[in-house]
């Protein structure tokens, strides 16, 4: 019997701590709260994908009054920069929230399975890590890659 751990890295920064590039997606993440569609649930989150090819591709959650039909802000940024940029590699991604009193969420935000499922897939497309940056009002989080947040992620069909 063995009794192996895993640990997830990563580091814990102010806004001011941020290098030009990061604040940017992250300002971008925090602007695109403001395009959510969440009447259902009145929390409201942006994401902001940087791609190897100097774009920036955001998304906004999209609710539905069938709630199942409405989608997260990290897959609908993810999906976007798919579709118009198919060749494009990820680099990194921000994701900021808006709770139901409209103000910034003091502790970063973090992706629910589904996005970390999805954001994986082209984490592998990309052939390296893209980092993830995690945003609160109070603190930020990055971390060095999507995988190091779906340990044990089912990757290929068999
Ligand atoms: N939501 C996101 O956009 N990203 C997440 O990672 C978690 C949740 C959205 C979905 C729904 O519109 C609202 O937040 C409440 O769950």
């Amino acid at each position: 019997m063995q009794e192996l751990q895993l640990s997830i890295p990563y580091r814990r920064l102010s806004y001011d701590e941020l290098d030009d590039r990061r604040r940017r997606l992250v300002d971008l993440a925090r602007r695109y709260t403001h395009n959510a569609y969440a009447p259902y649930s009145h929390f409201s989150v942006g994401a902001a994908i940087a791609l190897d090819n100097g774009e920036v591709v955001c998304g906004a959650n999209q609710e539905n009054a069938a709630f199942p039909s409405g989608t997260c802000a990290e897959r609908s940024a993810c999906f976007s920069a798919g579709a118009r940029f198919p060749e494009a590699k990820f680099e990194a991604v921000a994701i900021a929230a808006r709770g139901t009193d409209g103000h910034e969420l003091r502790h970063p935000v973090a992706p629910c399975g589904a996005c970390r499922q999805a954001l994986l897939e082209y984490e592998g497309r990309a052939g390296h890590d893209v980092e993830v940056i995690l945003v609160g009002s109070e603190e930020i989080y990055v971390l060095p890659s999507i995988r190091s947040l779906l340990p044990f992620a089912f990757t290929e069909l068999g």
